[in-house]
């Protein structure tokens, strides 16, 4: 089995807090580094715990670049729930980012082939990702990188499996028909210089557990993160439940 850096932490406080602290670290040994930051429930404490670290003055977030992993199609920022609103509201705007440091999709714009275009594009402008925080579907999925996505697959427009259908509507007080998203995709992904993947709760136990243990496999596009050089996974104890003890001894 493939040695993992993991970060083993008893609560999901405890989780932000280190997440929050290592990104604040690659921050200030990257002055100019992107980041591509997941939406969702998952890095929500992380990324309030780096607006609490850049108000103690312990990090400037305002110099950095920011892409944004994914969004749905249909959705913008005024429809509670979307990533582009999650985003804004809890990070972007609470640590006070510059507009020209950030490219979210606009997953309103009809014309998704520019919303493409555009996302990478920052990429490539900014010499690709240098930390990528992620977290997990219950699918294995990474972004709206679903099971059977190629790890060739650059970024774009993906339907949706089922299971991310299901799940997503715990981020909505309205129903949305989630057929579509957009994304950055898993070459990109994979070419980050540091991968995070975050996760918390029992819930997340069997996924992280199976895309940890296997060989890199499309069907799960999670368990393609060990075999990445620049990757670390940051558990609480409950989403480490599943994993074996030879791989969380020395966490
Ligand atoms: C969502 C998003 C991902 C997110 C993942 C986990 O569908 N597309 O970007 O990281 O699934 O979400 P959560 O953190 O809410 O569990």
């Amino acid at each position: 089995m493939r040695k993992i850096n993991i970060s083993l932490n008893e609560n999901y406080e405890d989780l932000s807090m280190a997440v929050a602290n290592r990104i604040a670290a690659i921050i200030q040994s990257n002055p100019a580094a992107l980041l591509c930051l997941a939406a969702g429930d998952t890095p929500l404490g992380a990324l309030r715990a780096l607006v609490d670290i850049q108000a103690a003055g312990h990090v400037n977030l305002r110099n950095v670049w920011y892409v944004g992993l994914d969004e749905w199609l249909g959705l913008g920022y005024q429809d509670k729930g979307s990533c582009a609103q999650i985003m804004q509201d809890s990070f972007y705007g609470p640590a006070g980012i510059p507009l020209d440091h950030v490219s979210v999709f606009n997953g309103l714009d009809p014309d998704t082939a520019i919303q493409t275009t555009q996302a990478l594009a920052f990429i490539t402008a900014h010499g690709g990702i240098t930390l990528a925080l992620l977290g997990i579907g219950m699918n294995g999925h990474l972004g709206f990188n679903e099971p059977g996505t190629s790890i060739d697959f650059p970024g774009g427009v993906v339907n949706l499996a089922e299971t991310t259908r299901t799940v997503g509507t715990k981020y909505f007080d309205k129903p949305f028909p989630l057929e579509r998203g957009i994304t950055v995709g898993l070459r990109n992904l994979l070419a980050a210089r540091h991968l995070i993947l975050m996760a918390n709760g029992e819930k997340k136990a069997a996924i992280v557990a199976a895309c940890m243990t296997t060989q890199p496999d499309s069907a799960l596009p999670a368990s393609w993160l060990p075999v990445h050089p620049g990757f670390e996974l940051y558990l609480d104890r409950a989403a480490a439940s599943g994993l074996p003890d030879q791989l969380i001894k020395h966490a």
